[in-house]
């Protein structure tokens, strides 16, 4: 049996020390993580103990991990949007192969920066993934497996809705890390690169122009209730009615989870923890009271070369935290849900026959962004294999040069969205 790949987790909280490192937690022959960075102790040393790291190797400051040599084979970059430059930029450097979790960057200019230091590592050796987990799911390969086989002709149009779902959007959009541009991400950058990069993907070609829409409609101030306080927990005379009321979600609703989100919320479970940090935190504050600014609603119009068009639509006013979408092509349909892994086929052939050319597949959706966490943990540590082996690696699905385009039509639809103009790709 061949020994596991070593791993270096920089940034070890939900992404990097539950989601990858908890992935070698469950593939102990296929990866170990052997090293760690993240200045919250309690965090460094919850991931330092799962993975048995010795002291030596549990590090407060990602620049000492990365002050060389090099300490493992790949290296896992999950730390928040606004810290993942220069840590990518040094591990490279290094020559590691990389895991760089998505927003590449919050900008143009530092994404190109990185595009640019990725392209010269053909030389040195070493590699960048963005961690864009939605290739890696059974559903959406199954889908571009059907349109690479042309069961609907050729795409003509995409009607593409990322339903972000009303609570998840309060805990990470109005209350969480990402709530505000300036210390994470616009939110199309943040949220809907996956997107962008999924309708590049299955267009299976470049865009060329876009325009986009949005704004920030409903979290504000004047759309308090009357006499709501700072906090749901200090009684809110509206809390029976309001979607968004803290105490009902993360110590009622789900009283008996432990995983996300109420994992982000405190370390102490119990709801007496829980209370305290709805009384404390950023996960208490009224939706109407916070410090939030990135929009709630955002649609993108794209034409991609050869005149085939999309629709994106991302909201957060959604019941269901899923993807829905409506792909038409010159010879058929295809319509997919992500979360019931369904993906509907309807031929246009044979003609005068309703209903006879339907197909319906069934993908298993499985946990952790519909099994895109997992594929996307096997088929890297599958290439730190093979370049430990001696192998010549294939190429990453979400490479960075793959991913790059979706981050430039983020970039694009928050220019033509602030501007009021079309945008041109280039
Ligand atoms: N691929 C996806 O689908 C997906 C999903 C959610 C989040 N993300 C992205 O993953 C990244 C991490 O998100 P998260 O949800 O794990 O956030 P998190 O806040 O749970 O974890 C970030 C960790 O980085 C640590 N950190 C902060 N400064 C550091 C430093 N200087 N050196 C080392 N560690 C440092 C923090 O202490 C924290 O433990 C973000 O960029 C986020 O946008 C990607």
């Amino acid at each position: 049996m061949a020994e596991p790949v070593t791993l270096a987790v920089i940034g070890a909280g939900n992404r990097g020390g539950d989601v990858y490192a908890g992935w070698c937690l469950a593939h102990p022959d296929q990866a170990r993580v052997v090293a760690v960075a993240d200045p919250r102790e309690a965090r460094r040393n919850l991931v330092g103990d799962r993975h048995q790291i010795p002291p030596e190797r549990r590090f407060a400051r990602w620049e000492d991990l990365l002050a060389g040599p090099r300490l493992a084979d790949g290296v896992i970059i999950a730390t928040p949007d606004q810290l993942h430059v220069e840590p990518a930029l040094r591990a490279m450097e290094l020559g590691y192969d990389i895991l760089l979790e998505k927003p590449i960057a919050p900008t143009r200019e530092e994404v190109l920066k990185v595009a640019r230091a990725a392209e010269r590592l053909q030389d040195r050796g070493g590699s960048v993934t963005v961690a864009h987990v939605l290739r890696y799911t059974p559903f959406f390969s199954t889908l571009k497996g059907l349109l690479d086989a042309g069961r609907i002709g050729h795409v003509v149009s995409i009607q593409y809705t990322e339903n972000i779902g009303y609570w998840h959007f309060a805990h990470s959009y109005v209350r969480g890390n990402w709530r505000r541009e300036a210390t994470s991400s616009p939110m199309i950058l943040a949220k809907s690169c996956h997107d962008l990069d999924m309708l590049r993907w299955l267009v299976g070609r470049p865009w060329v122009r876009l325009a986009s829409f949005g704004s920030l409609l409903h979290f504000r101030p004047e759309h308090a209730p009357p006499g709501a306080p700072e906090r749901c927990i200090d009684g809110c005379p509206a809390s029976e009615s309001c979607p968004f009321d803290a105490v009902r979600f993360y110590v009622e609703a789900l009283a008996d989870s432990t995983g996300w989100p109420v994992s982000v919320i405190t370390h102490d479970l119990s709801r007496e923890g829980r209370l305290q940090a709805l009384r404390e935190g950023p996960y208490g504050r009224c939706v109407y009271r916070s410090d939030n600014d990135v929009v709630d609603h955002q649609v993108v119009s794209l034409e991609f070369a050869g005149g085939v068009t999309a629709a994106f639509t991302v909201c957060a006013f959604t019941e269901e935290n899923t993807r829905t979408l409506k792909l038409m092509g010159t010879h058929g349909e295809i319509r997919g849900h992500l979360e019931k892994g369904e993906l509907e086929v309807r031929s246009f052939v044979p003609q005068g026959t309703r209903g006879s050319g339907r197909e319906v597949l069934h993908v298993p959706a499985g946990a952790g962004h519909a099994g895109g966490d997992d594929g996307l943990m096997a088929a890297f540590v599958g290439r730190l294999r093979a370049r430990k082996e001696g192998r010549v690696p294939e190429e990453a699905l979400t490479s960075l040069a793959e991913s790059l385009e979706s981050h430039l039509m983020a970039f694009a639809a928050e220019a033509s969205r602030r501007e009021g103009r079309v945008v041109e790709a280039g």
